[in-house]
């Protein structure tokens, strides 16, 4: 098949939009943890492109799912690599909010080889998120499917609402299925619950519930999200959880020959998850997709190589 005649399908194909984080992850890898007020010599430094809604659109895009990211960028040479990088997966940037005024969010990121668990040192100064206002400013017919990463979690709750209001006005087919993913122990962003056909809840926000395995999670948490849609959980090596209107579901983990990296594991398991249902594929098949490319990508360094 020509280029042109790809890029002209790619054109015309709808698209998964994912709004939240894009940052810079400066990643140690080390031999093992470091011992506080020690020298360490990493055993590598890379500086990565992070944020959880970066990551998913990196993942959709290499599982071949035409993507855009929505989110601000604070100018300069990180946004340049970002961008850079960005573009280098074909995610589509239209949505991007450009603040001269921020400073750009970063995570120093240590990443232990030795047992793959990554601990993460996050600072966002100043960059304010997408808000509803922003959103409103987009072409809703471009999209099958959007994504929020639970951030500013009241403007979020507008723009979903837009988006219901989007479907209200099309065929069935044109609607667009909506998905969030609570991740963080914080409260407000507990009302995203009861928002989106999809709703992904990490591990820390289940336990903070008193929850622990997923299957309890979903199960306990359920009557928070709305009619029919469906609840997922991922915990780790334990594999992730669903339940939906037609009952639980579970997949078993698909752990790699030796545990590398688990920087985005779960952003991972979400793109998957997402592609797998976009496809048409059941939420059984789905969560195993998710927990099998989320399983290959803690056996590797970053994202490439995860297909
Ligand atoms: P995160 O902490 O990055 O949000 P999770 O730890 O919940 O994500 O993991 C997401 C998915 O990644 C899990 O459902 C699992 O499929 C895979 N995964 C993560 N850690 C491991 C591990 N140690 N062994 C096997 N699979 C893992
Ligand atoms: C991984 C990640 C990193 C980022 C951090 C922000 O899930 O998105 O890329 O540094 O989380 O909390």
């Amino acid at each position: 098949m020509s280029a042109v005649r790809t890029s002209k399908m790619a054109a015309t194909e709808k698209q998964i939009l994912c709004v939240g984080l894009v940052c810079l992850d400066i990643i140690n890898v080390v031999e093992k943890f470091p011992v506080e007020d020690t020298d360490t010599r990493c055993l590598s430094q890379r500086w990565q492109r992070g944020g959880n809604a970066s990551n998913t659109c990196t993942v959709l895009s290499i599982l071949g799912a035409p993507c855009g990211f929505m989110g601000s960028l604070a100018p300069g040479r990180v946004s340049d690599f970002v961008y850079d990088d960005i573009r280098r997966y074909g995610i589509d940037v239209t949505n991007v909010i450009v603040h001269a005024e921020s400073s750009f969010p970063t995570s120093i990121v240590i990443s232990n080889i030795s047992n793959g668990l990554r601990t993460i040192l996050h600072t966002d100064r100043n960059l304010p998120d997408v808000n509803s206002e922003d959103f409103r400013k987009i072409d809703l017919s471009l999209y099958k499917w959007i994504h929020w990463e639970g951030r500013n979690a009241s403007e979020q709750v507008a723009m979903i609402q837009q988006v219901e209001q989007y479907n209200a006005t099309v065929p069935t087919e044109r609607q667009i299925t909506t998905s969030v993913e609570i991740e963080k122990t914080r409260e407000p962003l507990y009302q995203l619950f009861g928002h989106g056909d999809v709703v992904f809840v990490s591990k820390d926000v289940a336990r903070h519930f008193g929850f622990n395995s997923a299957s309890e999670a979903v199960k306990g948490l359920y009557s928070r999200v709305k009619p029919g849609a469906y609840l997922i959980c991922a915990w780790a090596e334990k594999g992730a959880d669903a339940m939906g209107p037609d009952g639980a579901f579970h997949s078993n983990a698909f752990p790699p020959e030796k545990l590398v990296d688990t920087l985005g594991a779960g952003d991972t398991f979400n793109a998957a998850v997402l592609f797998s249902l976009c496809n048409g594929k059941s939420i059984q098949e789905s969560l195993m997709f998710g927990c099998q490319v989320a399983g290959r990508k803690c056996g590797i360094q970053g994202y490439d190589g995860i297909v």
